[in-house]
């Protein structure tokens, strides 16, 4: 059939129509995928800390799909992997406080160490003992809060000080009264316990995997994974959970005096309470019971991985106390993990923050409990002969519980003398090509600090994160490429970033971009023991920051400090406390504080605040002040304890008043709220 005129242009207009649809479905079924992937990615990278991509294939995957969206944009949307940087910003729970901190557990994996390191020293100083044995559950720490009997709120460990909110999971776990048994409670009660997946629930899970898009490895990252999804996704997946109770955190008045008695009570209120904790005095007994579960502990329908030996009187749990890390009372008695033996393909050679080289070997993947790992690190360059390692050895890998992969030792009888090579170490950095040099311990470093390019990519790495300054819409990669392309050469550079710069970053979108100008432009408020932790002073962890924070109550206290003072904080060591004098005694390190506290604001411990007239009070501020800027008034009022608001609410008790006022006057007198001047502010604060 021929066709003329008007009817042959509509069929070839046609015919571009529907060639534009096919192309839109096909574009349209290819960013479903590309996300999809990005997103599985970013999870298994951000949250369970297990990046399964390199660096290079991930950022073509998200190159790929933002040209497609510039090319389709009605393709694009608010939750597409370019409009966000990292989970971080697609999950976003509430921050809790913990009352007391969620401590961890020294490990022993066999006899020796449990005696050596535990029984025998406790045995020396308390001589005879009971010890509650229990089993170690693997799956995730919680805190639940009971006020007055009923459960108000669910939260994870996290770092141990601050956790996440989880209490609209912990609410759908069956498992999980909401209301205790019984009048015998304390008005405030939190229980502390262990939340797991059943095996029989992980294989259920497996199969409802495809509809919640998340694959978990093994059942302790899945009952992590399922603990931390959003509110609006599957109750089915959430009530797979169960949970068992084995402490007590914070609460008033409970009179009870063994662990043993603490199980049995937390029974009592309807509490799952694994029932096979027993009471030992002998060592025998509990090498026994060790044994026995490490047989038949594939009978178990959950997964342990160890038992937990505590002292089972809390006087003397008390007496012991804790270091930073744990509790000197117990101890986690672990299984021995699985091993694998595999090939070493080559070494490379990492520089950390600190600067100290790590090298990281790279060998034949082997699946280890359900984890695919092909790289572990070799912390330094000791460790390479410390186990006489070389390049085409065979070697035995460990990987136990959810710690990251070790190379335990070499097979000696299946090494090839002429087939394998040793490892060189670098002699100048891989980083930023500068001669190495060693320590004291004989370990290779860099030591041109942040002019070496991976140093600093992961002091800010550290900075940025989580438990640091939190710095939304900025994660490792984009840092990564801040770094390569010398816009940021320093700390402070970060928060100078501006639109010409990031526009220069090929991977941002416009609406990425604007979010993390405003992110750095927001008002940074930090905890002090989150700031000091920001600090990436070596071997200053979490807790440590935390002690820190509450022992100087103030930055100037810690930056004027000594050994001796030092040597009276608990939890801190010799170690530490010389790290950190050199920080402190650096000229580079005081200045870079300064400057950082034009950016940041730090929110002091309260409760160490001496009682003054702002402590506790709500203060807002209006006007021009002359004799403090507003920013330094800000900082001083929040360390004598007080909150300051923006706006004049119902609550507030004081309200600052400059020249030039704004509304806030107005409405602070209609609410009949106390106005003080500048005078008397001065006088006030110069009376503290
Ligand atoms: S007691 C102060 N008891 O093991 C720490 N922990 O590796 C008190 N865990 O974070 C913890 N089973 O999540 C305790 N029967 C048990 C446990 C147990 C598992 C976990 C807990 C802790 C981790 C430390």
């Amino acid at each position: 059939m021929v066709l003329y005129g008007k009817e042959k242009i509509k069929i070839v207009k046609l015919i571009k129509i529907l060639k534009k649809i096919c192309i839109v479905l096909y574009f349209q079924k290819r960013v479903k995928k590309l996300r999809k992937r990005i997103i599985n990615y970013n999870y298994k990278y951000y949250v369970l800390n297990n990046q399964d991509i390199p660096d290079y294939q991930y950022d073509k995957l998200l190159l790929k799909l933002k040209k497609i969206e510039s090319l389709f944009p009605y393709l694009r949307n608010k939750k597409s992997p370019t409009q966000i940087v990292g989970e971080k910003t697609l999950i976003n729970f509430k921050k809790i406080n913990h009352k007391i901190p969620m401590l961890s557990l020294n490990n022993v994996f066999d006899k020796k160490s449990l005696l050596k390191n535990f029984l025998y020293p406790l045995k020396i100083k308390f001589n005879k003992q009971n010890f509650c044995c229990e089993l170690k559950f693997d799956g995730i720490a919680i805190s639940l809060l009971y006020k007055n009997g009923l459960l108000i709120r669910g939260a994870t460990r996290g770092n141990g000080i601050t956790g996440d909110n989880v209490t609209h999971n912990i609410l759908k776990i069956k498992e999980i009264p909401h209301k205790l048994k019984g009048t015998n409670f304390p008005f405030l009660l939190e229980v502390r316990g262990e939340i797991f997946i059943t095996k029989k629930n992980f294989s259920v899970l497996n199969k409802l995997q495809f509809s919640i898009n998340k694959k978990f490895c093994n059942t302790r990252s899945a009952a992590v994974g399922l603990l931390r999804l959003n509110n609006n996704i599957n109750n089915k997946t959430i009530k797979l959970l169960s949970f068992f109770s084995y402490g007590i955190g914070f609460s008033k008045k409970l009179n009870i005096f063994s662990q043993n008695k603490i199980l049995q009570r937390l029974k009592s209120y309807g509490l799952p309470v694994s029932n096979y904790s027993k009471i030992y005095f002998s060592f025998s007994k509990i090498q026994n019971f060790y044994n026995y579960f490490q047989k038949n502990r594939n009978f178990l329908p959950y997964v342990i991985d160890g038992i937990v030996i505590k002292i089972d009187s809390i006087k003397i749990q008390n007496i012991l106390g804790c270091t930073a890390h744990a509790p000197k009372w117990a101890i986690a008695y672990k299984f021995p993990s699985q091993e694998k033996i595999t090939f070493l393909q080559k070494v490379i050679f990492q520089i950390g923050r600190t600067g100290i080289v790590t090298p990281i070997a790279k060998f034949n993947t082997v699946n280890i409990s359900g984890n695919n790992i092909n790289y572990a690190t070799l912390y330094n360059t000791n460790e390479i002969k410390k186990l006489n390692l070389k390049i085409g050895d065979m070697i035995i890998v460990q990987r136990c519980g959810d710690v990251i992969p070790k190379i335990i030792n070499v097979v000696i009888e299946k090494r090839f003398f002429n087939k394998v090579e040793d490892v060189i170490l670098p002699k100048k950095c891989p980083s930023c090509n500068n001669l190495l040099k060693k320590n004291k311990n004989n370990i290779l470093y860099c030591s041109v600090g942040f002019f070496c390019k991976d140093q600093l990519k992961g002091y800010l790495k550290h900075f940025i994160s989580r438990n640091a300054i939190n710095i939304n819409y900025i994660g490792d990669k984009l840092i990564d490429k801040l770094v390569e392309k010398n816009f940021v050469k320093n700390l402070l550079d970060l928060f100078k970033i501006n639109y010409t710069t990031l526009v220069k970053i090929d991977t941002l979108g416009e609406k990425l971009i604007q979010k993390i100008l405003k992110s750095l432009k927001e008002e940074k408020i930090v905890t002090f023991d989150r700031f000091l932790f920001s600090l990436g002073i070596p071997e200053v962890g979490i807790v440590s920051s935390y002690n820190l924070s509450h022992f100087f109550k103030t930055i100037d206290n810690f930056l004027n400090t000594n050994l001796i003072e030092l040597s009276n904080i608990p939890g801190i060591g010799t170690k530490i406390s010389l790290n950190i004098l050199n920080y402190i005694n650096n000229k580079n390190n005081v200045d870079t504080i300064k400057n950082l506290l034009k950016e940041i604001n730090i929110i002091y411990p309260k409760i160490l605040i001496e009682k003054n007239y702002f402590y506790g009070k709500r203060v807002t501020i209006t006007g021009k002040l002359f004799f403090i800027k507003r920013f330094e008034l800000i900082k001083k009022l929040r360390l004598l304890g007080s909150n300051i608001d923006n706006n004049i609410k119902k609550n507030t008790d004081i309200l600052i008043l400059g020249k030039k006022p704004s509304s806030k006057l107005l409405r602070a007198n209609k609410l009949n709220i106390k106005i003080i001047n500048e005078n008397v502010l001065l006088k006030l604060l110069s009376e503290k």
